[in-house]
């Protein structure tokens, strides 16, 4: 296993699909403790990630399970309180924020407020408190660089924030209407994330950013009814794309911190 200066890479959730994926990618690709989250049976998560294919020996060692409900802040502040506890000194080095439902409204009259409210929790309200408390974790900018490994997956030697947005959560690229509360609630992550950028500079300058993602369009559970006639990414290899972009991006000023990217490492405008 990595040392401690290496850090700790987190994907939250990691129960399924894309979350599921992108932690099987870095226990496979990376040597860096993992850090998963999920709603609920977490022995059973942790289970299907370590019998996954081609993982190291070491796989078992550095895989440790959280449980993170988003819509319960309480269960983050004891993911954080865990972090701290069992990674002493060790820094965020990449974390994923994954958390998405969608409720398929079609027309104003399908709009239903208690639906509505739940994805601004957990596409909104989710990536926002988890930000809360995992940036404490992230590199200040007199931290040292990261080691560069010999990793399968080069990561950079700076600390990457990524949260998951969505192409649909683009304002500008709104050209078929329907989905508002999901839009809605996805186009905030696109103003988190660069607002949050704009305060990892003056704390963390170099040493961290953060960054959207938009993950393509990926057969998981949550295109299940768009599968049938469609060319979709499977998740592993949404996964492996979506995190050889981020490892690319520089953390100069003019880079491509706090915008949004795609799977193909394309921008996605808000
Ligand atoms: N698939 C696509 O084509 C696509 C395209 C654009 C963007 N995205 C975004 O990518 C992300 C992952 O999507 P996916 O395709 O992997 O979807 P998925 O297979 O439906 O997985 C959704 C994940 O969100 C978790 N989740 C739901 N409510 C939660 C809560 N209250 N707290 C914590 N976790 C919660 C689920 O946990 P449980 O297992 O406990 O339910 C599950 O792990 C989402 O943010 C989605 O909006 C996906």
């Amino acid at each position: 296993m990595a040392s401690a200066a290496s850090g700790f890479a987190l994907v939250t959730p990691a129960s399924r699909g894309i979350g599921f994926a992108l932690a099987q990618t870095l226990l496979s690709q990376t040597s860096l403790p993992v850090v998963a989250t999920a709603r609920k049976n977490c022995d059973e998560v942790r289970e299907r990630l370590l019998s996954s294919k081609g993982l190291p020996s070491n796989a078992e060692k550095r895989l440790r399970i959280l449980e993170v409900d988003v819509k319960d802040e309480s269960t983050i502040s004891s993911m954080a309180d865990t972090i701290r506890r069992e990674y002493p000194n060790t820094p965020l080095r990449l974390a994923l924020t994954v958390p998405g439902i969608l409720y398929v409204e079609k027309s104003p009259s399908q709009i239903d407020g208690a639906s509505a409210l739940d994805s601004f929790k957990v596409n909104a309200l989710g990536p926002l408190l988890l930000m809360k408390h995992l940036s404490p974790f992230l590199p200040n900018k007199s931290g040292s660089a990261f080691p560069v490994t010999d990793d399968q997956l080069k990561l950079p030697s700076h600390a990457v924030y990524a949260m998951m947005a969505a192409r649909v959560g683009s304002i500008s690229d709104n050209a078929s209407g329907g989905w508002y509360s999901y839009r809605a609630s996805k186009a905030s992550v696109y103003q988190i994330v660069k607002t949050f950028d704009l305060y990892l500079r003056s704390r963390c300058a170099e040493r961290a950013i953060a960054v959207a993602l938009h993950p393509g369009t990926v057969k998981t559970d949550f295109t299940k009814e768009f599968w049938k006639g469609r060319d979709m990414l499977e998740p592993l290899d949404a996964a492996d794309r979506l995190l050889n972009v981020i490892a690319r991006l520089p953390s100069d000023f003019d880079g491509g911190r706090g915008r949004c990217w795609d799977w193909k490492g394309e921008e996605v405008s808000p």
